[in-house]
């Protein structure tokens, strides 16, 4: 039945049950004690919706509180309905609450910046990532408008242009943020922003990466390219100069060659579909390896001994013989001759250590953060001499961060250098179960 039906059946029924009661009383005890009775219901009838209008006007003045009775007629049902309403619309409300609260934990987990603001630009809302990025502060900046938050030239030509199909990429707080603004709804906009300081910095060293190996790798190839101009033009050279140039050429050929090889070096180390081949390696062995590589590299030229006192470790032998024969053949090549030259394997503070000594040239304090850069040279015209190509300590520096271990630089100009090769103790072999 429809609800128009459910109400007006009962309420017509009780109307023609107190006309025909009155007009039945009106028949027997005369129409003036008929009409008494039918207007004394009526009042009680209409007592009856008052009482009820009233109860219904204090529950919609405060419905958590007041409670509605049952009802009486028409009432039951209309209550009833009310009842049900006002459930649907908590549960509503709850759902909403907890979107909301959902929605909030999102946003700020978001590693991008998002800020939410009116249609001439005042911030309504903003989470942890945008406070970041721009230095804003929700509670605090709420309602300001963002042009006077954050102050940048670009930023502001940005908003003066308009032309928010495009992003924006902004220097702020010594950050690369990509910026974009996107209209919602009619009346506001949304700020996202975007970190891309590490993408930037990564980039950087691709090209930086890319210009120094094209860089080395031209330097030999003029000269080789030169001698054999020379050789085409002038085929009667005497023995001696033909000579001398081929030897300079071959010298070329291998500088160009270790530079290919230590370039493709770096790369295997850095792929992770490289994993570490861990074993127990003999370290006395493989530190008289070094000695006798750097020992031939001296030629008589240093005094070079070798001290070991701490027990065998598990790792690459491979890659550390590289890293290792690395910093022995970098105290050799820069240590005048007559210089001494200590290999140690000695127990450290945290775990056992490799340091390599020299009376070297030694290198000045500025350069040390800076050695384990890709081809940086203290010196770049006396590494050529010695044949750098000043790959070899980053190629000790990606071989030790495989092995959870660290370098450490000792040293003063003039007077020497010591290159320390801190292992963790769990790198001890014995610690590792045979
Ligand atoms: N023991 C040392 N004494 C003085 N300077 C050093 C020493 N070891 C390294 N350096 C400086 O650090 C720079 C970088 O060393 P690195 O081993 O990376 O390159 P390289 O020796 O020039 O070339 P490569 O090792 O690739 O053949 C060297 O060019 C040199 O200037
Ligand atoms: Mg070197």
């Amino acid at each position: 039945m429809s609800p128009q039906l459910l109400f007006w059946v009962p309420a017509g029924l009780r109307l023609l049950v107190v006309l025909l009661g009155s007009a039945l009383l009106g028949a027997f005890f005369g129409p003036v004690v008929g009409l008494a009775v039918g207007l004394l219901a009526m009042i009680v009838a209409v007592t009856v919706q008052l009482h009820y209008l009233y109860l219904l006007a204090g529950w919609l003045d405060s419905p958590a509180t007041v409670r509605l009775p049952d009802g009486w007629g028409a009432w039951t049902d209309i209550f009833s309905r009310l009842y049900r309403l006002r459930r649907d619309d908590d549960r509503n409300r709850t759902e909403l609450t907890e979107w909301l609260a959902r929605f909030r934990q999102a946003m700020s987990l978001l590693p991008d910046g998002v800020v939410i603001m009116d249609d001439v630009l005042f911030m309504e809302w903003c989470n942890p990532a945008a406070e970041r990025h721009l230095g804003l502060k929700d509670d605090r900046d709420k309602g300001m408008r963002v042009t006077n938050l954050i102050r940048n030239p670009d930023f502001m030509d940005y908003i003066i242009l308009g032309r928010y199909d495009q992003p924006l990429t902004l220097s702020l707080r010594e950050r690369k943020l990509i910026v974009h603004i996107i209209p919602f709804e009619n009346r506001r906009q949304i700020l996202v922003t975007h970190d891309a300081t590490e993408t930037e910095r990564i980039e950087m060293m691709r090209r930086d990466f890319i210009a120094n190996a094209s860089h080395e790798l031209r330097t030999p190839l003029t000269v080789i390219n030169g001698f054999l101009e020379i050789a085409y033009n002038q085929p009667n050279l005497d023995p001696a100069t033909r000579r001398s140039h081929l030897k300079l050429m071959n010298e070329q050929g291998q500088r160009m060659q270790n530079l290919v090889e230590d370039m493709l070096t770096l790369t295997r180390l850095e792929s992770i579909d490289y994993p570490l081949r861990l074993e127990r390696i003999d370290m006395a062995r493989l530190l008289d390896q070094i000695l006798q590589e750097a020992q031939a590299l001296s030629a008589g030229r240093h005094t070079i001994t070798l001290k070991v006192d701490a027990s065998d470790i598990n790792g690459s032998s491979d890659e550390l013989r590289s890293a290792f024969g690395n910093l022995a053949s970098n105290a050799v090549r820069y240590t005048p001759d007559g210089g001494q030259i200590v290999l140690r394997w000695q127990n450290g503070r945290g775990g056992p250590q490799f340091s390599v000594q020299d009376t070297g040239i030694g290198i000045r304090a500025e350069h040390l953060s800076r050695l384990t850069e890709r081809f940086y040279r203290v010196d770049k015209s006396r590494s050529r001499e010695t044949q750098g190509t000043g790959l070899g300590l980053a190629i000790v520096k990606h071989v030790l961060l495989r092995h959870d271990a660290v370098l450490a630089i000792e040293s003063q100009p003039e007077q020497g250098s010591t290159f320390i090769v801190r292992f963790p103790d769990s790198a001890i072999a014995d610690a590792v179960a045979a």
